[in-house]
């Protein structure tokens, strides 16, 4: 982290634009409409649950000859987080005064009503096509879970996504321009920025209070800086640290960036298991979970939305800690391991072990989590999960829960099972675990798992749901779990 700089340098539209002397906390989102006044992206609910805000941030790809972009929500992005990227907002897709196909296609189509929506869902459609121009209907939908629409309706919009895939050939936006912009902007070191919100004259100078946006380009730099400064915040996709910033108006002082990262975006696969890196997102683990776990791929299909995931990170979802995070109960039930990292130390430590409470985990001062081990699953181990919750997707969890088992000798055995939403934090249910192990799925009774349930947990009612509910949902799911193998046994 040689460097000490005050400006953040972006491309957009074919240009280089560097901000200097901004807030580290000021959000894309923000800085488009008030600096760049760029008021096509909305703010809704600046939260990331309506998708008026949402963008295209892109990155060099690997060969260094095109950009990779996905949607963010830009009310949860900080600014300096885009240094070195690039960004299209709806404003980007005029060409040559003509709308994009798209664009073309909701006006033909009747898709904007109020139109407040309509720039998020447009966004949204053209990332989509930027590598998907043959969407069939649940793609589509899929790449609309993070936009709400209150007038429209959604038909006439997907009515218009079809349409405007008849003209493919103008969908994609062309790239050319930016990726010589992204070669001249890459740096060498990842740079301190120096951002509080004065005008810093050069030499450039730390303010007062020595404030930070630190972006480093290695582990080593991450691990180093934190031992100096333990109680740095650091962000990954943003999508918690976003919230605190613009609900609870937190302002860290240390903010150290991981996104800059290479070593933590790595994902290995050796035949026992995926090693994926801390700033891996959860679209990332989606697809490198599909084929050999499809339920833990559908849990992650229905986490947040397409911005969300592509940005947010399994292990942000892991340090955050709510009681209600998605992604654990899976990771549980796989029987996950966590390499958390402290200056030169590692230690390996198994997530069930991981948290001690409401938010609260085992992680000392100046450590974090490296990498996360998810064993893959082996021949004849059964790995089954649900989420339930109130809507379909865009919604957090009333109960999640994941179980793996193999039949041995027509019983249960090698049981793993762990909810979110019963307890302070997800767990394993090792009461029920040890009601299934060994039990033949005809002989398990519903009411001796609701037993264990009473024992293991504190009855407790939530905003989302109530104790009464959740522990119905949390005993039936585990009946679904086994009963639906049980079907496939005995008709098999
Ligand atoms: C609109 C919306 C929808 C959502 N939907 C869901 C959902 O369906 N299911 C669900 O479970 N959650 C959901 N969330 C919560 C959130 O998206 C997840 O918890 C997400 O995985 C956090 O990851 P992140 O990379 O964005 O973390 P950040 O916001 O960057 O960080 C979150 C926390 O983790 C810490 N942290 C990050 N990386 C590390 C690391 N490597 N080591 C140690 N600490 C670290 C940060 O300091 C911070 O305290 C949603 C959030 C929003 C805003
Ligand atoms: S303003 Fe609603 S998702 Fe960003
Ligand atoms: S057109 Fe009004 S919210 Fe979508």
């Amino acid at each position: 982290m040689s460097e000490v700089t005050n400006t953040v340098r972006f491309v957009l539209d074919g240009r280089v634009v560097e901000v200097k002397g901004e807030r580290r906390t000021t959000t894309v989102l923000d800085y488009l409409r008030e600096d760049l006044r760029r008021t096509g992206t909305k703010e809704g609910c600046a939260e990331g649950d309506c998708g008026a805000c949402v963008v295209m941030v892109g990155e060099l790809n690997a060969a260094q000859n095109g950009v990779d972009y996905v949607t963010v929500n830009s009310c949860l992005q900080l600014l300096p987080t885009l240094d070195g990227k690039s960004i299209k907002t709806v404003e980007s897709l005029k060409l040559n005064g003509h709308m994009h196909p798209i664009q073309e296609a909701m006006k033909e189509c009747h898709g904007s009503q109020c139109g407040f929506c309509t720039p998020g869902i447009v966004m949204s459609l053209v990332n989509m096509t930027q590598t998907n121009s043959h969407p069939t209907r649940l793609d589509i939908t899929d790449a609309l879970s993070g936009n709400l629409c209150r007038c429209t309706g959604y038909k006439p919009i997907i009515d218009a996504t079809y349409r405007a895939c008849e003209h493919q050939a103008s969908l994609r936006l062309d790239d050319q321009a930016d990726v010589a912009l992204l070669k001249d902007i890459l740096r060498a070191d990842q740079p301190t920025l120096s951002l509080e919100g004065d005008l810093i004259v050069q030499p450039v100078v730390r303010t007062k209070k020595g404030n930070e946006f630190v972006s480093p380009s290695s582990v080593d730099e991450v691990a180093d800086y934190l031992i100096k400064h333990p109680n740095a915040t650091l962000l990954a996709g943003s999508s918690e640290i976003g919230l605190q910033v613009n609900k609870e108006f937190h302002r860290p002082d240390h903010i150290l960036y991981l996104g800059h990262v290479k070593e933590l975006k790595d994902i290995q696969t050796t035949p026992s298991l995926w090693k994926v890196g801390a700033m891996v997102s959860l679209e990332d683990v989606m697809h490198l979970v599909k084929e050999e776990l499809p339920d833990f791929a559908e849990v992650l299909r229905r986490f947040g939305s397409p911005p969300i995931r592509f940005t947010a990170t399994l292990a942000g979802n892991i340090a955050n800690g709510s009681p209600i995070g998605d992604s654990m109960p899976c990771l549980m039930a796989l029987g996950t391991t966590l390499i958390l990292r402290q200056g030169s130390k590692t230690r390996r430590v198994d997530l069930d072990a991981f948290y001690t409470g409401l938010k609260k985990n085992i992680m000392q001062a100046s450590e974090f989590i490296q990498a996360i081990e998810i064993p893959r699953p082996q021949a004849g181990q059964i790995f089954v999960a649900h989420k339930v919750s109130k809507r379909f997707e865009q919604d957090i969890s009333a109960t999640c829960a994941a179980m793996t088992y193999v039949i041995k000798n027509e019983c249960l055995s090698q049981v793993r099972l762990a909810f979110n939403g019963l307890s302070p934090s997800p767990s394993r249910a090792f009461a029920l675990e040890k009601v299934l192990e060994g039990k033949r799925i005809q002989d398990v009774q519903a009411s001796e798992l609701d037993q264990a349930i009473a024992k293991s947990y504190t009855a407790r009612d939530g905003l989302r749901a109530t104790w009464a509910y959740r522990s119905l949902v949390a005993r039936n799911l585990v009946l679904k779990f086994i009963n639906t193998q049980f079907s496939e046994v005995t008709a098999s």
